[in-house]
């Protein structure tokens, strides 16, 4: 039985890895300071499962509750993680992401030899943006060079486990994830947005022109994919994790309205919840498009995406029928 200690396990993907070990017969301590993307909503094991709240800021702290587990494995998923909000105010990206990681590591280097692994929960985005009609995607070879405050700050943190393994031997893993999404995503995300402004008939708002691509995945699959890397990854490495589902902003908006047109038939005058689309101005520093190349983990770990782009959607879009209030 090994013993995770899962930080930031109250929000969207660290909440589906609980539930995915939970069932194989680990022990979980989830550390998480409840910030306001967060909740412990459907968290309510009674068995191998605590919830602690802590800030990974707080190295004191922290300190006293990783020792006293002893872990053998910590997955990192705690994180300020919406990059608008990392534009209007950089800080809690600043401390919460790259403060946090370090005093993760700070302990993690001192853990007994029973500890196997820290794995880092990191984004695309660090990447920076390829150009539209590039054919090239993103690879473990693609060099650091991120736009945003949110994916600097992600860099800066993918650096630090990099350095910390390198130095003081840490042993660690790296993923870079595509834009994930799920049931019990938080509001603020582009695919629960376009679900609730349907739901709710209020105008979809969509930057730009709306061209710009991103690559979705699953919540299932990634944390399929982590488990996968968990278990069989080489540590001191690195691996991207895509689904091969890239698609324009815009593109994916109309998809979501026609399968909701056949899911949820509007009945106050709108043909379509197409109709409820309105471009708005764009972010600034909006990278143009993300891609993943996912051949590493593909062969190495023979891992594949289970799901279904458009029945994937399908559930998302009923979860959210499902639990409106889910949030409030
Ligand atoms: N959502 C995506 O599409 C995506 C894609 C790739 C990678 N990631 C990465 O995966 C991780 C999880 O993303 P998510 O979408 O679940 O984010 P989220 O915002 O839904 O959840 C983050 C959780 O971390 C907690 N947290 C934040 N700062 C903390 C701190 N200082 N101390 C303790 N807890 C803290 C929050 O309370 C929240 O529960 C992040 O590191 C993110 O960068 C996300």
């Amino acid at each position: 039985m090994n013993k995770v200690l899962i930080t930031g396990g109250c929000g969207f993907i660290g909440f589906h890895m609980i539930n995915k070990l939970i069932k194989k017969n680990n022990i979980i301590l989830n550390l998480d300071f409840l910030g306001y993307a967060s909740s412990k909503k459907d968290l309510n094991y009674k068995k191998n499962y605590s919830f602690i709240n802590a800030d990974i800021k707080n190295f004191a702290k922290l300190k006293k509750i990783i020792f006293e587990f002893s872990p053998n494995y910590i997955l990192n998923f705690a994180a300020e993680s919406h990059v608008d909000n990392s534009i209007v105010n950089a800080n809690p990206f600043i401390n919460s992401n790259i403060i946090g990681t370090f005093n993760l590591l700070q302990i993690a280097k001192n853990l007994p030899n029973t500890f196997k692994m820290f794995l880092h929960i990191s984004t695309d985005e660090v990447f920076g943006s390829l150009s539209l009609n590039q054919k090239k995607r993103f690879s473990e070879k693609t060099p650091y060079d991120p736009s945003s405050p949110y994916s600097a700050s992600k860099a800066a943190s993918d650096h630090l486990v990099k350095a910390w393994g390198r130095t003081y031997n840490v042993p660690y893993i790296i993923t870079n994830c595509s834009n994930n999404f799920g049931p019990r995503q938080f509001h603020e995300k582009l695919i629960p947005v376009i679900i609730l402004s349907c739901i709710n008939k209020r105008f979809i708002p969509v930057y730009g022109n709306g061209k710009n691509i991103r690559d979705w995945i699953f919540v299932e699959d990634h944390c399929n994919a982590l488990e996968s890397i968990m278990l069989k990854g080489k540590v001191f490495s690195q691996y991207l994790i895509g689904a091969r589902n890239n698609y324009s902003n815009i593109k994916l908006v109309k998809k979501i309205c026609k399968l909701l047109d056949k899911i949820k038939p509007n009945k106050s005058g709108l043909n379509s919840y197409s109709d409820l689309i309105k471009f708005v101005s764009d972010r600034p520093g909006h990278d143009v498009k993300y891609s993943i190349d996912p051949t590493k983990i593909e062969n190495e770990l023979k891992w594949k995406p289970k799901y279904n782009f458009e029945s994937a959607l399908k559930l998302t879009i009923k979860w959210y029928l499902n639990n409106v209030n889910y949030w409030n």
